[in-house]
């Protein structure tokens, strides 16, 4: 073989010069490298601390029979839930293989290359390789010193050629979330030949810390949009990978739905997420245990005289002294698994998911060690 510029001419330039797919520190991985993960607590990918709904869990079990089947292409039981919850008819609804699918497929499905998306910075790191792929002409657009998205940065970063916006509400990694004047502001701003994206992974959390509508706001919009949300968060399914998108028209729907693969929605997935949907007792359960748990790891972090981004998810981010890399690998050590900002000029940062009370209170102690 001759250098890496020559070979494999059948791989696209643009994925041999993507970043590698990252393999995420999963209790799977951590397990892999010899570590006793029924030690470690797991607080670094933003899944729930609580496991999903009992009702979800006893639908999956009740059908570990009918795997030998294909699940149904469409969702849908699933759409009827949604579509009368939402107002939006079934086939302005597509169902993803996690949320991560269908971001996938709003760029795939707008973005030739060269043309222009805008996103941003920082945030979600998945963006990255997904981004990278289609070599698309990004603009990141920084986001406050507050960690609020800057709005009105997105609007300038507008030009000709853009394709497709997206706005991440509540944020990750910053855990803050746009509001009314801003949302406002970005629907109304968007050009109607472009489509505006939006990320709602953390929606439940936003909504119980009394957080805008979104889809509301993109109902008054006149050009094209997409809302996508997953069951990774507040329903504690982040291993069943199912997510949903909402969108303005049918003919966006079904140029989503290309994207994806046929049957891209696991079989148990589909009974689980219905179960977890109907059961709004666990759902609120989670949610206000989430947010007590919030508030214990932020003013823990206050109190070790450090200033945390003011969260409305299941995450608090901070920035510490040092390096937040070297912060996590320490933390690892005590045998809490946390994370820390990828992005350049945040190396300082760290992100904390929200654990049980204990687990928290073991965090924070941690913590305390590290820094000193
Ligand atoms: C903002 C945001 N969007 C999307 C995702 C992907 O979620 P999933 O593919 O599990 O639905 C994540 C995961 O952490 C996220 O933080």
């Amino acid at each position: 073989m001759n250098g890496v510029q020559n070979s494999s001419p059948y791989i696209r330039q643009a994925l041999k010069e993507a970043p590698n797919k990252v393999e995420p520190p999963t209790v799977g991985v951590l397990r892999h490298r010899g570590l006793d993960t029924s030690k470690i607590l797991s607080m670094g990918l933003n899944e729930s601390c609580f496991p999903p709904s009992p009702k979800a869990i006893e639908a999956m079990r009740q059908n570990l029979s009918a795997v030998n089947y294909y699940p149904d292409a469409q969702c849908p039981r699933l759409s009827d839930i949604i579509s009368e919850r939402t107002g939006i008819d079934h086939d302005c609804i597509v169902w993803g293989n996690g949320s991560e699918e269908l971001l996938k497929g709003a760029i795939d499905l707008s973005l030739s290359p060269g043309q222009g998306l805008v996103l941003p910075a920082p945030t979600f790191w998945g963006y990255k390789s997904m981004v990278a792929a289609f070599e698309a002409d990004v603009s990141e657009v920084e986001n406050l010193p507050d960690g609020h998205t800057n709005i009105d940065g997105i609007l300038t970063n507008i030009h000709g050629s853009t394709k497709i916006v997206f706005l991440i509400t509540p944020n990750n990694p910053t855990g803050r979330m746009v509001d009314q004047n801003g949302l406002e502001k970005l629907i109304n701003g968007v050009p109607e030949d472009v489509l505006l994206c939006v990320d709602e992974a953390y929606f439940e959390f936003g909504i119980h810390a009394g957080g805008p509508n979104i889809l509301n706001g993109l109902k008054t919009r006149k050009g094209p949009w997409i809302t996508i949300f997953t069951f990774s968060k507040a329903y504690a399914l982040a291993g069943m990978r199912i997510g949903y998108a909402l969108c303005s028209d049918s003919e966006l729907a079904q140029a989503l739905q290309k994207t994806t693969c046929v049957f891209n929605v696991p079989i148990l997935a589909q009974f689980a997420g219905e179960a977890a949907l109907l059961d709004t007792d666990y759902l609120n359960f989670i949610l206000a245990q989430t947010a007590a748990g919030r508030d214990q790891l932020y003013e823990g972090l206050r109190e070790l005289g450090l200033e945390p981004y003011p969260s409305v998810t299941n995450f608090v981010s901070t920035p510490v002294a040092g390096n937040g890399r070297d912060v996590m690998v320490a933390m690892l050590d005590q045998g809490v698994q946390i994370n820390a900002w990828a992005d350049r000029g945040y190396e300082n940062t760290i992100r904390i998911t929200v654990g049980t009370e204990e687990a928290n209170a073991a965090c924070l102690a941690a913590l305390r060690t590290v820094l000193a």
